[in-house]
């Protein structure tokens, strides 16, 4: 078991596995628990210390385990509750916690909570939002994020249910103290089997406007309103899980948060209220959404997006803490997305990670992105498996919105699926992933970008990645400096500082393929320093220019 220290989500780094995709143990096509305790020397080898593992209980998939109909049972696509134990106890021989997903917004509707509550049962009807509709339709104007209203009768239902996601993800009615008593049972039950705490799915979702108003639509998918998220008793519900769940146990605590603000951030983080450790934030990564939302991407911004990690930096910078991450399962890869996923893959990878990592916050590192893997660049919509994907398309050609090139080229870009390709461990057909027939397809780039050459490789992504990862173990002024952002107008370099205990570390980073001038952050240069880590050799002096997607960590004593 790793020591007991009350920092240790603050020095070390989180590593997401999405299990479908992670490893195959027995040729089926989908990831499994021992496929990932095959892999485990590979998380070691990378230094991480916390794994982050995606849902892996009972679930009709149709949101890729996302919808969960037992809470306390693992799928058996994905093995047996031995096998759990196993996983668990792996990681804590290694050093390695292990922080599982707690989906509580939403059940699935299979979900016997969902069937008894349907049926009518007293004592269940009121776990989730039941309304009659109004006369032209649902009983408001709210919009789920997979498409459509957010609320579906089904057949013989005199009413309809709430369901901010797709409509067989119900929302449960968080007003209920029996729901909230349910789910501290669930929480406790993984920690007392040895879990070491939890990532909250769309946890600001769990409190809504109680009277369920219509409400204009805020965020650029159209799809919530204020109401329906960042409710009046939101704060009053994550403190009171802390109370019943967290208090006096050593776990992490992240909540994921669409709309957040910063401040409403540092209310959530701050330690002295008791609510999340930290918050997946999601205002950086909407930035390069465009004017017909995600699926209508725009070019990146780097001004406009420095100024946003930038502002979260200063906000959580005193009180409370921030998560740092560019990937998961949900966005596209960052080195296609951000970076050149061509000619400067390499470079452009480990210059986004430079980026990420010297920031104070905790970083994740999502499967997959520290060897640089790549969008899956798949153009025939009948390769994409993603329910949101699937529903856009649908919507958008049906209804003549958007002609198909244009649908698939939003998609291509920036599809769920593109992360979720298997992960690939080394050249073969299938890239070690799985000796079976993938469920989704494997990225033909297996054989230049896998895991195998990563690691013999000294020069590769994945020993950047494990630099990273240890300069932040062994140096506190990784975790603690204070940040300052230099060159903030500069449309190419994205660069700060970091100051502990009269120490400063330089981050300059190049997120172009064009050299780039730093002279002018010539001030906090001292004369005495070395350089800790760069993208390319060593040049002569601290401000030489930036090679085309060149980063340089620079320390001064
Ligand atoms: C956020 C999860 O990350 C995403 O994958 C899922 O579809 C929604 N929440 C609904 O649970």
């Amino acid at each position: 078991m790793p020591e007991p220290s009350a920092e240790w989500w603050k020095s070390g780094v989180v590593y997401q596995i999405y299990p479908s995709s992670f490893s195959d143990s027995d040729g089926d096509g989908f990831g499994d628990l021992p496929g990932i305790i095959e892999r485990l020397d590979h998380l070691e080898r990378l230094g991480v210390s916390v794994v982050w593992l995606s849902p892996v209980y009972p679930s009709p998939w149709d949101d890729n385990g996302y919808d969960i109909s037992d809470y306390t049972d693992i799928d058996p696509r994905f093995g047996t509750l031995d096998d759990w134990d196993r996983l668990r106890d792996g990681l804590h021989e290694r050093g390695i916690r292990l922080v599982m997903d707690l989906v509580v917004n939403h059940t699935s509707d299979r979900h016997p909570w969902f069937t008894a509550s349907r049926a009518g049962e007293d004592d269940r009807r009121d776990f989730y939002f039941w309304r009659p509709g109004r006369e032209d339709g649902p009983p408001n104007n709210w919009g789920a994020v997979f498409s459509g209203p957010a609320w579906s009768r089904s057949e013989g239902d005199d009413e309809y249910h709430l369901h901010l996601f797709s409509p067989s993800q119900p929302d449960l009615n968080w007003e209920n103290p029996d729901v909230r008593h349910a789910v501290h049972d669930v929480a406790r039950w993984w920690l007392d089997r040895g879990a070491d705490g939890f990532r909250m799915d769309v946890i600001n979702f769990i409190s809504k406007n109680p009277a369920l108003p219509d409400g204009p639509v805020v965020g650029d998918h159209g799809l919530f309103t204020e109401h329906s998220i960042n409710g009046p008793r939101l704060h009053e519900f994550l403190h009171e899980m802390h109370r019943e769940v967290f208090t006096g146990r050593d776990t992490l605590t992240v909540g994921e948060m669409p709309g957040v603000s910063v401040e409403q951030a540092r209310i959530h983080t701050n330690p002295a209220n008791r609510e999340l450790d930290m918050v997946f934030q999601f205002e950086h990564v909407d930035l390069d959404h465009g004017p017909g939302g995600k699926f209508d991407p725009r070019p990146l911004d780097l001004v406009e997006f420095k100024a946003s990690m930038n502002r979260w930096q200063k906000g959580l910078g005193e009180v409370g803490w921030n998560s740092l991450y560019l990937n998961n399962h949900d966005q596209p890869r960052s080195v296609s997305r951000y970076g050149d996923d061509g000619r400067y893959r390499v470079e452009s990878a480990k210059t986004l990670a430079t980026t990420l990592h010297m920031m104070k916050g905790t970083p994740y590192v999502y499967q997959g992105e520290e060897i640089g893997m790549t969008n899956a660049h798949m153009d025939d919509i009948a390769d994409y498996r993603d329910l949101e994907t699937l529903n856009h398309y649908r919507t958008m050609v049906a209804t003549g919105r958007v002609d198909h090139e244009t649908a698939m080229a939003g998609i291509s870009r920036m599809s769920r699926d593109n992360a979720r390709t298997p992960m690939q461990w080394d050249s073969s057909e299938q890239a070690g992933f799985t000796s079976g027939t993938p469920w989704i397809k494997v990225n033909p780039n297996r054989t230049e970008i896998n895991a195998e050459a990563a690691v013999a490789d000294p020069d590769s992504v994945f020993h950047h990645y494990r630099r990273l990862i240890e300069l932040r173990r062994e140096d506190p002024i990784v975790v603690y400096g204070r940040y300052s952002p230099l060159m903030e107008d500069d449309p190419r370099v994205f660069a700060y500082t970091r100051e502990w205990e009269g120490r400063r570390l330089l981050v300059l980073a190049n997120w172009s393929d064009r050299e780039a001038s730093v002279e002018e952050v010539e001030d906090v240069v001292r004369p005495e320093g070395r350089m800790l880590l760069g993208t390319h050799p060593e040049p002569e002096r601290v401000l030489a220019p930036l090679r085309p997607w060149e980063s340089r960590v620079h320390l001064f004593d």
